[in-house]
Parts: structure tokens; sequence; C-alpha cells
């Protein structure tokens, strides 16, 4: 068996999310188990050089995960041999970067949302399209376990017709206000900010188009409201800021098929659901709520009768007659998406989940604000590939 190198320039990897999810739970992960097989027994072997502004955090990451390859220098890494660049820094950085990698002849991996403007993540299709490198913008939730398994049912026909899918997702995110000994806020202070590319609706309406395409039909129409609960929050350094982004959606949208779905996006809610996003279908003959991983099915015949009577204590316990989905072994969804592309560049399957992607799900969260600004519901033109 041989090994097959494959450089990959990783910016933003000292971020939450390029650091988790990309470097540690994907790269390194796939460096572990020794590379990605391909069909002819050839392992496609990672190597990352990591890419940051500060030194000292960048080098002590490396040196932390045994990563050889480190630098400041970006315009080298572009002039150098690896094919592949990726991109999780914060969002608004994101189109002048792919743009010189891909005028650098990169092929482009990047995290979501690709732009913060629908004419920005047009305009990078276009650009990858002509340099013709490949390219992939990360659509995780796709392949988290509780998805696959609604998926699965949506294709065994478990739902008959499917009637409608509401999707909760939230928890609460701390404002960080120190001197009132509240914990430091969980998430970063940009996402509070729509100056800075924050803000739920361009969060989170991206993720819910690919979710709602792949799964249940294509987004049509879509009717958004928007709100910022928590008007003033405090930043890493312990500062009060106002909080200009949005930091919660309550959306409808109409699919292709007749299906309906609304999704309650927001962080400034207390969780008492199953877990962190559920989504909940109901069919003509069953219904279903998936967590991130475990996911719960009601058939027709399981189907308990409910009379409405607010006289005596509910008799029913709503939480029997549910059956749960057995596991199937899953791999970590960024990794399993992170190993598609790999696969893909090295010309083995193709992979649909692109920038014209990436741009739909820009679309959707464009169209969202505006609906919220002006008050009525849109329709959400299909995009040129
Ligand atoms: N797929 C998902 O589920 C998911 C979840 C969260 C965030 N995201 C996306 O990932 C991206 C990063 O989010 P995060 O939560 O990790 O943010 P973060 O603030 O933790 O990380 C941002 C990274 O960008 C770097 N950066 C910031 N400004 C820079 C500059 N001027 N030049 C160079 N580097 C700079 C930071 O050093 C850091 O490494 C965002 O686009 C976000 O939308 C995706």
């Amino acid at each position: 068996m041989s090994d097959k190198r494959i450089g990959i320039i990783m910016h933003g990897v000292t971020g939450r999310m390029g650091m988790n999810q990309h470097l540690i739970r994907s790269i390194l992960a796939i460096r572990e188990q020794g590379g990605v097989t391909l069909k002819n027994g050839t392992r496609l072997m990672p190597d990352p050089l990591l890419v940051g502004r500060n030194a000292a955090k960048v080098e002590e990451l490396a040196r932390k995960h045994g990563v050889q390859r480190w630098t400041t220098d970006l315009a080298a890494a572009l002039r150098g041999p690896d094919e592949i660049f990726f991109d999780a820094a914060s969002t608004q950085l994101r189109p002048k970067l792919l743009k010189r990698a891909i005028a650098a002849g990169k092929h482009i991996y990047c995290e979501k949302p690709v732009s913060t403007t629908l004419a920005e993540a047009k305009d990078l299709y276009a650009a990858a399209k002509k340099a013709r490198v490949k390219h992939g913008v990360v659509q995780d939730k796709l392949w988290l376990p509780g998805l696959m398994k609604l998926n699965k049912l949506r294709e065994q026909g478990f739902f008959g017709r499917i009637l409608a899918v509401r999707g909760e997702f939230g928890y609460w995110v701390f404002e960080g206000d120190a001197h009132h000994s509240q914990p430091p806020a969980q998430r970063p202070s940009w996402n509070y900010r729509q100056q800075e590319g924050g803000g739920i609706i361009l969060d989170m309406l991206c993720h819910w188009r690919y979710v709602l395409d792949n799964l249940f039909g294509e987004v049509q129409a879509v009717s958004c409201l928007g709100a910022t609960h928590i008007p003033y929050r405090w930043d890493e350094n312990g500062k009060k800021y106002k909080a200009t982004a949005d930091d919660a959606a309550y959306a409808t949208f109409r699919l292709a098929g007749g299906v309906i779905a609304h999704f309650n996006s927001s962080w400034a809610v207390r969780v008492r659901r199953d877990d962190l996003l559920t989504i909940h279908v109901d069919g003509t003959e069953g219904s279903a709520v998936a967590g991130l991983r475990r996911c719960y099915t009601q058939s027709y015949a399981e189907t308990p009768k409910p009379v409405w009577n607010p006289d005596i204590p509910q008799p029913i316990n709503f939480f029997e007659n549910w059956t749960e989905v057995p596991d199937e072994g899953y791999d970590n969804a960024f990794k399993v998406q992170w190993e598609l592309f790999l696969k893909h560049i090295v010309g083995e399957g193709p992979f649909r989940w692109g920038l014209l992607e990436g741009a739909k799900g820009v679309q959707l969260a464009e169209l969202g604000l505006k609906s919220w600004r002006q008050k009525k519901w849109l329709d959400v033109p299909k995009l040129k590939s």
C-alpha cells in the first residue's frame, strides 16, 4: 500500500470551529487513522500547514498537536505547492481570502456562510468555476447521526406524505457580565455584532437551507421575523458592547412538494427538549423527532388518541409510544465531509456541496433578513449553476 500526501493550507484554525472540528476532529483524526483509503488501496494523507496572524498562538497550536508546518505568511503559503486552501476564520474575511486562493490555483474548502452577501457568494462560485478549481463548503448537519436517521426514515417511506417539519435550535448564550457573576459568553462576541458579520439569521438560515433542500424539498419561499432580545453583552476582554445583530429568528419556509417548515433559532432560550437542535417531522403515516445524534419515531399504530380536557391531569404520557431508531456507527460529521472532499480532489467520487450550495445558504439568509425588514413573504429564486 502506498501513501499519497495532500497539502492543506489551514486558515482560521486558532478559532473555535477551525481548531476543534476541522484541525483536531477532522484532519488530525484522519492522519491518526492512517489517512483516507482510496479504491486502489492508496492512503491519502493530509499534510496541514497552519496559517494565522499571531505567531505565538499558531506555533503553540502546532506544537501542542504535533503539526510540523505553520506560518504567519499567507502569501508565501499560497505561492507554495499545497493543493488545498481551507478557511474557518470569521465570515467577513472569507470572500477576499478565497479569491486570493482561487487566483493562486488552489482548491477551496471553507466554513459557512461563504460570505455575508449573495452577490459575493455568486462571485466566488463564478471565480472558482472560471479557474477550474474544485470547491467545497461545510454542510456538517447532513452527516449528523440524528439527521442521517431522519433521512433514512424518509427514504424508507416511513412518514407517508410529509406534512410539516419543525426545528428548534438554540440555548442560552451568556451575556458575560462578570460584575454580576455571570459566566463568560460561550460564543465569540463578533457573532452579536452585525458590522462584523454576526447575527443568527446569517449563521443559521444557511444551515436550514441545505438541511431542508436535501431532506424535505427545495426551499421556495421564506417568511422570517428576527429579534435582538439581549441588547448588551460583554466581550472576550470583559468589555460591555451593544449587540447590533439579531440573536433570534422565527422563520417559516414553503418547500417544493408542499411541505411546510418552521424553524425557531435563538441564543436567548433555555432548553427543555432532547437536544440543542431538534427536528420534528410529521407525516400521514408517522412522525419522528431527531436531535444531533438520537432519533425517535411514532408510527400511526403507536399514535395516542388525546381528548382535550383541562379539568383532569393529563392521563397520557406523551413521551411514551416513541421508538428509538438504532445507531449504525457514525463518524464525526465534519470529518466525514472532509474525507469525501479529499477523495474528490484526487478524482474519486463526486462532491455536490460546493460554492453554489454555499451561495444558496447565503441567499436564504439574505432573503430572511429582507423578509423581516419588509414584513412579508419572499420567493426564493433558483440560482444559475
Ligand atoms: N458549521 C458550523 O456549525 C459552524 C459553527 C460555528 C461557526 N461556524 C463558522 O465558522 C467560522 C468561524 O467561527 P468561530 O465560531 O470559530 O469563530 P472564532 O471567532 O472562534 O474564530 C475566528 C478565527 O478567525 C481568525 N481571525 C479573525 N480575524 C482575523 C483576521 N483579520 N485575519 C486573520 N484571521 C482572523 C481568528 O484568529 C480565529 O482563528 C464562521 O464563519 C462561522 O460562521 C460554523
